[in-house]
């Protein structure tokens, strides 16, 4: 069966020369590590902790309408966007090996271009819609539903035939729309947000559509939930306490360097996990503190001749995590060839797997030497059940590192503003003082406007 392993050695000081966390930093955390713990628990928003136990015929419904949509199907289009979508992506890059028998979808954007190369493109017939949010209003989906709708009834196909809704139980305007046309719906449970909802019905049915397994993501989780709920030897509150002790140091850049191209979108993930959960005013009782840590998404190999160059040299303003994979699906040996150049020799009759972890372990190497706090997380394989596990190691992650900080991490008041200011710039009733406000502004500077 497969397993994470999880490697903090090159966080100490002892090991990057200083640089990194020391045991007077660990032992000053202490009490507030203890107290994330006692907080935990406790919280509104993490119903997301019973999904990996909690979903049994909610499960069964889900594979049964995966197995009827891959029987009626070619496509299955996510329409959705940051929690909604993210994570689907992120499962179909981890366990998709190639063709999975249908084709998934995910739209999480409204560029006109994309949406109408996308949607002119399908098969309306063959189409599956998965839409998926949860507070039911969000314009970016709405307005993808709307295109989706209209081009099926301009087709002369049912709605309910072709749409899923994936929502609240009670609140938000899919809810009205999913009654009136009698679309078959999910559920997104009441305290899971967007950016903790892979594990419910909003990740779980487009995996199951894939033909992943679920139960073993779910299996995987919950056993990720026993090591990290215990006291010791907690991956998960280790992580979260290193991180940040490492903000409160100056690492405020928190970089994802999977090398593994099966993980690559697990960097975006938990760019939104982290940045929009622990990216934070104010702590609970009100005090201004400008909270957070900025997430990277970087790839092995490929950005070693990109990035890391700053990682290694720049500013010491990072704490890296890679992902390293034990053993891949497939191998391919480097053959034998050019014999009369010496200088590439070396490499014939190793394996790509063989020198993608010798690179990786080498920047790992390289990272330490010059000081740079990183940490290593190794999936031993990449499997529905190190997926679930992985996926719910970062969400525990999140919540402990949120409480460490004393912090809501389940709000996002930073993008109200920004949802207002869409809003009132839509016309959208009853955003007219925002509008009004918007208006009121300084006027831009010609002398800084240039062609
Ligand atoms: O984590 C969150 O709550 C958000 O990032 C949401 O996922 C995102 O805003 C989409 O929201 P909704 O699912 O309500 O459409």
């Amino acid at each position: 069966m497969s397993k994470l392993i999880f490697d903090f050695n090159n966080a100490m000081a002892e090991m990057v020369g200083g640089k990194g966390i020391a045991k007077a930093d660990i032992d000053g955390a202490k009490e507030r590590v203890d107290s994330a713990f006692d907080t935990l628990d406790g919280r509104d928003m993490t119903g997301w902790r019973d999904l990996p136990a909690g979903q049994g015929e909610i499960v069964e419904d889900i594979i049964a309408t995966a197995k009827d949509i891959r029987a009626r199907f070619d496509n299955f289009v996510v329409l959705g966007i940051g929690g909604s979508a993210l994570g689907p992506i992120a499962v179909y890059q981890a366990l998709s090996q190639g063709d999975v028998g249908i084709n998934l979808v995910v739209e999480d954007n409204v560029d006109p271009e994309r949406l109408a190369r996308v949607f002119n493109g399908l098969d309306l017939k063959k189409a599956m819609f998965n839409v998926v949010t949860k507070a039911g209003k969000t314009s970016e989906t709405m307005a993808q539903m709307m295109a989706a709708a209209d081009m099926l009834k301009n087709a002369g196909l049912k709605l309910s035939d072709h749409i899923i809704a994936t929502t609240d139980a009670a609140n938000g305007n899919l809810v009205k729309i999913v009654k009136e046309e009698g679309l078959k719906s999910f559920v997104i449970p009441a305290g899971v947000g967007g950016r903790f909802s892979e594990l419910c019905p909003v990740g779980l049915l487009p995996a199951a559509v894939c033909g992943f397994d679920i139960k073993q993501m779910l299996a995987g989780a919950a056993d990720m939930d026993d090591i990290c709920t215990r006291r010791e030897n907690n991956p998960a509150a280790t992580y979260a306490m290193l991180h940040v002790i490492g903000m409160e140091k100056g690492m405020n850049i928190s970089v994802m360097l999977p090398y593994a191209d099966s993980l690559k979108y697990m960097s975006d993930w938990y760019a939104q996990l982290w940045a929009e959960s622990l990216g934070k005013r104010v702590t609970l009782d009100g005090k201004e503190v400008f909270a957070g840590q900025t997430p990277v998404k970087s790839l092995g190999v490929t950005d070693q001749h990109s990035q890391v160059q700053l990682y290694t040299e720049g500013p010491f303003d990072k704490i890296i995590t890679f992902l390293r994979v034990e053993n891949f699906k497939n191998d391919m040996d480097i053959p034998t060839a050019f014999e009369y150049v010496e200088d590439i020799a070396f490499l014939c009759g190793k394996t790509f797997g063989a020198l993608l972890e010798a690179e990786r372990s080498a920047t790992e190497y390289a990272l330490m030497k010059a000081g740079r706090a990183n940490v290593t997380i190794t999936l031993t394989e990449v499997d529905a059940y190190s997926v679930g596990a992985l996926l719910y190691f970062f969400e525990m992650a999140t919540a402990f590192a949120g409480e460490m900080l004393n912090i809501n991490t389940y709000d996002q008041p930073g993008v109200e503003e920004g949802k207002r200011a869409t809003f009132a710039l839509m016309g959208k009733p009853g955003f007219e003082e925002a509008k009004a406000e918007m208006d009121a502004r300084p006027a831009k500077d010609p002398a800084w406007i240039m062609e």
